[in-house]
């Protein structure tokens, strides 16, 4: 039996799974466990199930002890795991992918929707009380169909969106690290172009590369005015890749047309320059939040848990 530390409330049938092999010991809250709590309590771990909100560094490493065999978050994104701290202590860290890549595509473009179409600013409306009817010129948004989706890091979630986006009706543009497979990109109808391309052809821009150093501000002042100023920006990635004030601004001036965020630079707070801004749909990190997705990512970090405690190499290693 080892010691599995979970750092926060998980679907139960992952914690099931765990237990079958292993003494478990599961925060159940209440809200999210405190940094000292989390410290004391991943001392003589074998293994710790991490949750996003969590910062898995140096400090907590050593405070779990040199039996620690591996770091398993449940999430796809990783940028809270200091990852070359891991390798260094000879830790496996692993992530969920493809497990919620269809889910958060959803959400991808729903934001898509909800900023083209005005659908937060037209819900605000109803619930103001204020009077409203329909009219010729009343909300108008702007349209999708022939319209360009550029998708900035084209891996599993960018595929995604861009075969819903197809469905719209929508040409493809991405740009990407590395080349896609050319049958997907053929069926997709998607050209792989540079990022300044992108930005100034896309009708909708859509973010779907990992947070780290060389994404962080990826989209700033500069690259918001290399946008039309018709075009809309949506993220589901990690709020860093986004300068949010240098979005505020660009929002407030009309330098592109809208945005959807489901992730924020500092969440859960929330730039106050977007709060004020009717042109940008706001939620609250719900990527991969429904119950069949939130079951499998728990399942998967149990799986790769499992795997490394019985010597294995797991379904999906990070390093
Ligand atoms: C959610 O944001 C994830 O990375 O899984
Ligand atoms: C998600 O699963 C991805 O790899 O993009």
């Amino acid at each position: 039996m080892s010691k599995v530390v979970v750092t926060g409330r998980v679907p139960e049938a992952a914690l099931e799974k765990l237990r079958t092999e292993h003494d478990v010991d599961a925060w159940t809250g209440p809200g999210s466990i405190s940094r000292e709590e989390l410290l004391r309590r991943v001392a003589g771990a074998d293994a710790v199930v991490s949750l996003l909100t969590e910062r898995i560094d140096a400090e907590l490493l050593d405070a779990a002890g040199p039996q620690l065999k591996v770091v398993a978050n449940v999430a796809v994104g990783y940028d809270n795991i200091d990852v070359p701290a891991c390798t260094q202590r000879g830790i496996i860290a692993a992530n969920t992918p493809g497990v919620l890549t269809e889910a958060t595509a959803d959400i991808a473009f729903g934001l898509i929707l909800m900023a083209t179409r005005r659908l937060g600013e037209g819900e605000r409306l109803i619930r103001s009380g204020q009077a409203w009817k329909w009219g010729m010129f009343f909300l108008l948004g702007s349209s999708l169909q022939g319209k360009t989706l550029g998708i900035v890091g084209m891996g599993g979630i960018g595929q995604a969106t861009a075969r819903r986006a197809k469905a719209f009706g929508m040409e493809i543009v991405y740009q990407s690290r590395s080349e896609i497979d050319p049958a997907i990109a053929a069926e997709l109808g998607a050209r792989r172009v540079e990022l300044d391309e992108l930005l100034a052809v896309s009708d909708v821009v859509s973010l779907h590369c990992p947070y780290g150093p060389t994404t962080h501000h990826l989209i700033g002042a500069e690259q918001l005015t290399a946008m039309k100023d018709t075009a809309y920006l949506v993220n589901t990635a990690r709020g860093p890749i986004i300068d949010e004030a240098a979005l505020a601004t660009a929002l407030r001036e009309r330098q592109i047309a809208g945005a959807g965020l489901d992730v924020f630079e500092n969440e859960p707070t929330v730039h106050p320059g977007l709060l004020e801004l009717e042109n940008v749909a706001l939620v609250p990190h719900l990527g991969s939040a429904t119950v069949e997705t939130r079951t499998a990512m728990a399942m998967l970090a149990a799986d790769n848990t499992l795997a490394v405690l019985n010597g294995n190499r797991p379904p999906a290693p990070i390093n």
